[in-house]
C-alpha cells in the first residue's frame, strides 16, 4: 500500500520525543517521512535532514515556508500528515495553520495552552473533515485497550473508586541545582509550557488514562498544587480529588520531583465485583483482583483478550512489546482514520481527548488559585 507522506515539526537532533514518533511510524509501515522543520534552529534542522537521508529541498525553515513549499506539490507527492512535536507554545498557532490548509496532524500533548483555543481547534477539525491524532501514547498499550474493554463490558460490576498516580523525578535535580539536562527544561517555563509544569506535563496523560478506560467523565476536581522551591512559579506536585457522580470519586496523585521514580504511572479502577490494575513500567500485565479469588493477570497475544487489544501485538506471546509499539498502535489508528478506512473508537485519541486535557488542567490550577475549592471540568 501507498506510504502515507509525513512531515514533522520538531524532534530533531536530541529531541526527546520526535524520535518515538519517527520510530512508531516506521513500526507501523503506514509512513514514509518526507520533510518538516525540524528545530528552532534551522542550521540544526538542516544538520537533522541530512543525517536521515531527508532532501534538503523539502527541510523548510518555518512552518509558513513548509506550507507553501508542500503546496505546490501534485497532491498524490504532497505531505499529507505533519506530527507536532515542539514544547506546548507552538501547538495552536502550528496546528491551526496546518488545519486551514488542509494538512492532517499528529500532535502532542497538551493540545493547546487554553480551552478556547482547544475549542477552535475542535471546531477547524469537524468543518475542514481532518483527522487530529493526540499522542496520548499510553493508550496505545495492548493490555490499556484491554481494561477499557473489560470495563466496558461491565466485568467489574458498578466502579466504586478510580485511583492514577503518575510520579518522575527528574526535575528535582534540576531545581537543586544538580541534574545536567538541559533538553526539556523549557516545561517550568510558562510562557513554554502553558499554566501547569506538573498537571499540563504528565497529570493530563493520568486524567486521559482514566477516561479513556472507563469512559467515563471527571466531572468535578478540587486540586491542591505545590510549585516546591521558592522561584519556582508554575506546580511541580499536587493531588487532585475528582468526583464523577454523586457514588464514584477518585483521586490523581503527581509529581515530577519524586526523586528516584522513573515513568511511574500507574491506574487502579475498583468495582463492586473486582478491580483492574494497570502499571506503565510493567506494560504487559494487567491485574484484576476479586474478593475471594486468587489474582488473575492478562498478558498481550492471546486469544482471551479483546480484538483491538490483540491487534496491537505484534510478536507471539512473551515476546515484550513497549512504548514504540504502543506509539505505533496510535500511528496505525490515524492512518485508517487518514485512508478513510474503518477503525474503531479508541484506536487513537482525537482533538476531543485535547480539549477535555485543556479543561482538566485550567480547572486544576483554578481549584488551586481559588484557595483548594471543587471546579467544574
Ligand atoms: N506523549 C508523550 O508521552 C510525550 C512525552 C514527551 C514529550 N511529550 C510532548 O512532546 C512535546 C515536545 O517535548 P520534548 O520533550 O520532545 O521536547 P524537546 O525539548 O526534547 O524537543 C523539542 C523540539 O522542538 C524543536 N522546536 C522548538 N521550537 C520550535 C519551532 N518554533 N519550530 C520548529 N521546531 C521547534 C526543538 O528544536 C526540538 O527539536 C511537548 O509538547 C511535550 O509535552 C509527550
Amino acid at each position: 500500500m501507498k506510504k502515507i507522506k509525513m512531515g514533522m515539526i520538531g524532534g530533531g537532533i536530541g529531541a526527546f520525543i520526535g524520535d518515538a514518533h519517527r520510530r512508531a511510524s516506521r513500526i507501523c509501515n503506514d509512513y514514509e517521512l518526507v520533510g518538516g522543520v525540524f528545530d528552532i534552529n534551522y542550521a540544526k534542522s538542516m544538520e537533522f535532514a541530512v543525517k536521515e537521508g531527508i532532501s534538503l529541498a523539502r527541510c523548510y525553515n518555518s512552518v509558513d515556508a513548509l506550507i507553501k513549499g508542500e503546496l505546490k506539490f501534485p497532491k498524490n507527492e504532497r505531505m499529507e500528515v505533519v506530527a507536532i512535536v515542539t514544547p506546548n507554545a507552538y501547538h495552536y498557532l502550528f496546528a491551526k495553520k496546518f488545519l486551514d490548509n488542509g494538512f492532517h496532524l499528529v500532535c502532542e500533548k497538551p493540545m493547546t495552552i487554553t480551552v478556547k483555543e482547544a475549542l477552535e481547534l475542535e471546531k477547524l477539525v469537524a468543518k475542514n473533515k481532518l483527522t487530529f491524532a493526540l499522542t496520548h501514547t499510553y493508550t496505545g498499550y495492548p493490555m490499556v485497550r484491554q481494561m477499557r474493554d473489560m470495563i466496558a463490558k461491565g466485568v467489574l460490576g458498578t466502579i466504586q473508586r478510580i485511583d492514577a498516580q503518575y510520579y518522575q523525578g527528574w526535575i528535582n535535580s534540576i531545581i537543586h541545582g544538580t541534574g545536567s539536562r538541559i533538553t526539556g527544561v523549557w516545561r517550568l517555563d510558562p510562557k513554554m509550557a502553558g499554566a501547569s509544569s506538573c498537571m499540563g506535563d504528565i497529570g493530563v496523560h493520568a486524567f486521559n488514562l482514566i477516561e479513556y478506560t472507563t469512559g467515563l467523565e471527571v466531572k468535578e476536581v478540587l486540586s491542591d498544587l505545590n510549585s516546591v522551591k521558592d522561584g519556582v512559579t508554575l506546580d511541580l506536585d499536587g493531588t487532585i480529588l475528582l468526583r464523577f457522580n454523586k457514588m464514584l470519586k477518585g483521586v490523581i496523585r503527581s509529581s515530577q520531583v519524586c526523586a528516584g521514580e522513573e515513568n511511574n504511572l500507574s491506574i487502579a479502577v475498583y468495582g463492586s465485583k473486582a478491580s483492574l490494575k494497570w502499571s506503565q513500567e510493567n506494560p504487559n500485565y494487567l491485574y484484576m483482583l476479586h474478593d475471594s479469588e486468587p489474582t488473575k493477570v492478562f498478558k498481550p497475544a492471546h486469544g482471551y483478550n479483546d480484538k483491538l487489544a490483540e491487534e496491537g501485538h505484534t510478536m507471539p506471546a512473551g515476546h515484550p512489546e513497549g512504548i514504540y509499539e504502543a506509539l505505533a498502535n496510535i500511528y496505525r489508528g490515524t492512518a485508517k482514520s487518514i485512508r478513510k478506512e474503518k477503525f474503531k473508537p479508541g484506536e487513537f485519541p482525537t482533538v476531543h481527548d485535547g480539549v477535555r486535557g485543556m479543561k482538566f488542567i485550567h480547572a486544576v490550577v483554578n481549584s488551586n488559585a481559588k484557595g483548594n475549592v471543587w471546579t467544574k471540568v
